[in-house]
C-alpha cells in the first residue's frame, strides 16, 4: 500500500510538472506579429536587434542586430545576436561582439548593421558592419569572425570595400548560397559585390546602382532580383523605393515607391527583406526599422509580408499578421 501510493505521489508530482512546463512555455508564445509594437523576446524583454540581419542555419533563424538597450557600458558597442524557429519568437543568445573602439578610432565611434554570413567550408561565421567614426568621414566596413553563432566573434580588421565608401551596408544571400553585400557609397550610389571564397574579402562588384540610397536590401523572388532601400535622411523616415532586375549586373528598372509616398515607408527605413519558401507558398517580409534616435532602445520594428509579383513590390500598411513557417502562408487576425 505504502509503495503504491509513493508510486501515485510521484505520478501526481510528474504529470504536474510536466502540465506546468508545456503550459508555461505556450504563455510565452507569441503567434501573432504586431508591427511597432514592443516586441518581446522569450524573456519578456523588447528585442534589441536594430539595423539587423537574419541568416538561416539548417531550420534555426539567427538575428543580429545594434544592440541598444539602455543599460549597456557606452565605451563599448555590442552586437546581439537572437535565435528562432519561426521568425516571431525569439531567444536572446547574448551579445556576441562587444568591442572597443580599434586602432585610431575614438570612443565616439560608430558600429551599425551588422550582418552575419555563415562560410560552410571555414564553418566560420562571418560578420560584416558599418564602422565610422562620429562624423560618418570614415565609412568603412569592419569584419568580426567566430566558430559559432552565438560566440564571442573577434574583430579582425576593417576597409573601404573595393576602395569605396561605405555606410549603411545590406547582406542578400542567393538561392544557390553565394552572399553578397550591399553597400551604399556616398559619391556613387549602392553596390552589390560578391565576398572572397573564405567571405573575409569584398572581391567584386556585380554591380553599381546609380542611385543615392541606403538601408539596401535585395530578394530573388521568381527569378527577378528586387532590390529595395531608402533615401539619405538619417534617422528620419522617407518614402523608400524599389526596383528590379532580371540579374543581379542589372539594368535595374527606375526606382519606384513601396508605399504612398506621403506615408514616409510608414515611419520606418528597410533593413532586409526575408524569403520564407513554405510549403504552399513563398511570402517575403519586408523587415525595417523604426528608430526613435532620442530613445534608441526603444526603437520598434515594422515586419510586413509584401505583395510581390511580376516586378512589383508593394508594402501594405502594418496591421497584426501571422505566419506559417512550414507552408508560408500569411493570415491576418480580425
Ligand atoms: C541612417 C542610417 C542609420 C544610421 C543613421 C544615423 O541614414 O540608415 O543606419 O547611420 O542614418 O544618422
Amino acid at each position: 500500500m505504502k509503495r503504491y501510493l509513493f508510486f501515485l505521489t510521484i505520478l501526481c508530482f510528474a504529470s504536474g510538472y510536466i502540465a506546468n512546463a508545456q503550459a508555461g512555455q505556450q504563455s510565452g508564445k507569441i503567434d501573432t506579429f504586431r508591427p511597432l509594437e514592443v516586441w518581446p523576446d522569450a524573456d519578456g524583454n523588447h528585442i534589441q536587434a536594430h539595423g539587423g540581419g537574419i541568416i538561416k542555419i539548417k531550420k534555426t533563424y539567427y538575428w543580429y542586430g545594434e544592440q541598444r538597450s539602455k543599460d549597456l557600458d557606452p565605451q563599448y558597442k555590442y552586437v546581439s545576436c537572437y535565435s528562432s524557429k519561426d521568425l516571431l519568437n525569439w531567444q536572446f543568445r547574448g551579445n556576441v561582439l562587444k568591442m572597443l573602439p580599434p586602432d585610431t578610432l575614438t570612443a565616439k565611434w560608430v558600429l551599425e548593421r551588422p550582418k552575419v554570413f555563415y562560410n560552410a567550408k571555414t564553418k566560420k561565421y562571418v560578420m560584416y558592419f558599418h564602422i565610422d567614426d562620429r562624423g560618418y568621414k570614415v565609412a568603412q566596413v569592419g569584419v568580426a569572425v567566430c566558430d559559432k553563432p552565438d560566440g564571442e566573434f573577434q574583430y579582425v580588421k576593417r576597409f573601404r570595400p573595393l576602395g569605396h565608401e561605405s555606410r549603411d551596408i545590406g547582406q542578400f544571400i542567393d538561392d544557390n548560397n553565394t552572399p553578397y553585400l550591399v553597400f551604399e557609397d556616398r559619391p556613387n550610389g549602392f553596390h552589390i559585390a560578391s565576398l572572397s571564397d573564405d567571405y573575409m574579402d569584398v572581391v567584386k562588384d556585380m554591380t553599381l546602382v546609380k542611385a543615392h540610397m541606403e538601408g539596401g536590401a535585395i530578394v530573388n523572388y521568381n527569378g527577378l532580383y528586387y532590390s529595395i532601400g531608402s533615401g539619405l535622411t538619417g534617422w528620419k523616415p522617407n518614402p523608400n523605393k524599389y526596383s528590379t532586375a532580371p540579374t543581379l549586373e542589372g539594368p535595374w528598372t527606375e526606382f519606384k515607391d513601396i508605399a504612398p509616398p506621403e506615408k514616409n515607408t510608414y515611419s520606418s527605413q528597410s533593413t532586409m527583406l526575408i524569403k520564407v519558401t513554405g510549403t504552399k507558398k513563398t511570402t517575403v517580409i519586408y523587415m525595417g526599422d523604426m528608430w526613435k534616435p532620442s530613445t534608441q532602445w526603444d526603437s520598434r520594428y515594422i515586419w510586413m509580408p509584401l505583395e510581390i509579383g511580376d516586378g512589383k513590390l508593394w508594402l501594405p500598411e502594418p496591421r497584426p499578421w501571422k505566419l506559417n513557417i512550414k507552408t508560408g502562408e500569411v493570415t491576418f487576425p480580425d
